[in-house]
């Protein structure tokens, strides 16, 4: 950051020069700092950052001259102004070449030595500026790059949501799996950045059965070798597919290694025990237990207690021994995390089930088909926040929003106005209808989650 007052060290063997330049130096505004020797800057320098040093040659101990590198490799943001005889002015280009800002001689002239300060400062102040500004567009471009990796992950896992949600067996499969993994790994104490891999991981795992026979995949009986060959692709093509649109390792790794055998005995598998990634193997134990645990078309759901008697037998088999015993060790609570409901009430179904493709991973979401349903659903359910259409059979969004803030039980609740009317009007209406938002369709899944991020009550 530009600063409002800069220093200056002076470093001069003779007290009576030191004074003079302090003197001329803090009537121009400048902080001074005095040093006698080498020695005494450097101790100086432990304690503050000198902008600018007026160094002089001849030192005791230590010259000038050798002091110049020794400044520039460990303070290389300062800049060195040599003070110097007239004489001497082959040993000032010699201090220049070392690095030196300038130099000025001696007898010190006071315009000179204000006019060079005074460069050295402004040169001083727009490096500042400079990296300041470089700072600054390196956040800028980390957010926007944290921003589009964000959206672009969401949407695909909103896709595997969706498509998960066509099939009764596989609904919320992936978000399941998704809790159970990211559970184990905070048992595991992994650091939040390989929580948030895991759960991408998690939520995308089964992302390339888009590519898989669907006949196959909702086949309703057990699958032929063959088949079970065709249906097992989908961690490679998953992965391939990724890979060119992400460039996260551990989400690519989780993708393609999750139905690898920790003792190498699955289908295809490349690599054995520890060398299939550590969040590969967690989400193994996770995949499995909640297929176990779900109806499927040829089979009933096991008991949580079948499936953990099969976990547990797997345990150094299919199954890394210290994740599987993780799980097994943990309780139903540990595994489920707990979901806000948010409402999202409209009389288009493809709007709800929009709103349940993108928000579904994070929400439990429920539905109203009317302004009625919407005001007994928020009373009931008491939601975090309800997403509200205007033109709705029954009783308009406008009225429904009316009502829930004129309740006392549902007054706190946040309603965000989704309708296709863009009008000054229905903004201000709703606005003082107690409205916390408003979005006009049609609306990106980025809109959305802004919105659900920025109004959810928790
Ligand atoms: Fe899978």
């Amino acid at each position: 950051m530009a600063k409002d007052k800069y220093e200056v060290l002076i470093c001069d063997d003779d007290e009576t020069v030191r004074h003079l330049l302090r003197e001329m130096l803090e009537n121009e505004g400048y902080d001074c700092i005095e040093a006698a020797n080498a020695q005494e800057t450097l101790v100086a320098f432990e304690t503050a950052l000198a902008d600018v040093v007026l160094l002089d040659i001849k030192l005791p101990g230590e010259s000038g001259l050798d002091l110049i590198p020794h400044l520039i490799r460990r303070y290389s943001d300062t800049l060195i102004i040599v003070v110097t005889a007239i004489n001497e002015l082959d040993v000032a280009i010699q201090c220049i070449r070392k690095g030196a800002y300038d130099y000025i001689t001696k007898p010190v002239n006071t315009d000179e030595v204000i006019s060079c300060t005074k460069r050295a400062i402004e040169t001083r102040g727009l490096q500042l500026k400079i990296r300041e500004y470089q700072r600054h567009l390196e956040e800028r471009v980390e957010e926007q790059a944290e921003e589009i990796r964000g959206s672009f992950l969401g949407a695909m896992s909103a896709l595997s949501f969706a498509l998960e949600a066509k099939d009764n067996y596989t609904a919320g499969h992936s978000r399941r799996v998704a809790d159970v993994a990211v559970a184990i790994g905070k048992k595991l104490g992994l650091s939040q950045d390989e929580l948030d891999d895991l759960r991408w991981g998690s939520l995308l795992h089964d992302f390339a059965k888009i590519a898989v026979d669907e006949l196959i995949i909702h086949k309703n009986g057990k699958l032929t070798p063959e088949e079970y060959e065709h249906v097992m692709t989908h961690p490679i093509v998953g992965a391939c597919l990724a890979a060119s649109l992400v460039r996260n390792k551990r989400i690519i790794e989780i993708i393609e290694h999750h139905h690898a055998h920790y003792n190498g005995s699955g289908l295809r598998q490349t690599r054995n025990g520890d060398d299939i990634p550590l969040l590969a193997r967690i989400v193994a134990v996770a995949d499995a237990y909640d297929a176990m645990t779900s109806n499927r078309p040829y089979r009933s759901a096991l008991s949580r207690g079948e499936a953990l008697a099969v976990v547990r037998n797997e345990v150094g088999r299919q199954f890394d021994p210290r994740i599987a015993n993780i799980f097994l060790g943990m309780s139903e609570e540990d595994i489920i995390q707990k979901r806000e409901k948010i409402l999202i009430a409209d009389d288009e179904e493809s709007i709800r089930l929009l709103v349940r493709s993108i928000m579904g991973n994070d929400y439990v979401v429920i539905e109203a088909a009317d302004g009625q349903e919407a005001v007994e659903s928020a009373n009931k359910e008491k939601p975090i926040l309800i997403l509200m259409d205007i033109l709705m059979p029954k009783k308009d969004g406008l009225q429904a929003c009316y009502e829930i803030k004129s309740n006392s039980a549902t007054k706190e609740i946040p309603v965000v106005i989704l309708t296709g009317i863009d009008k000054e009007l229905n903004r201000r209406l709703s606005h003082e209808l107690g409205a916390a938002g408003y979005i006009t369709k049609p609306f990106t899944a980025q809109d959305l989650i802004n919105a659900v991020r920025k109004f959810a009550q928790n």
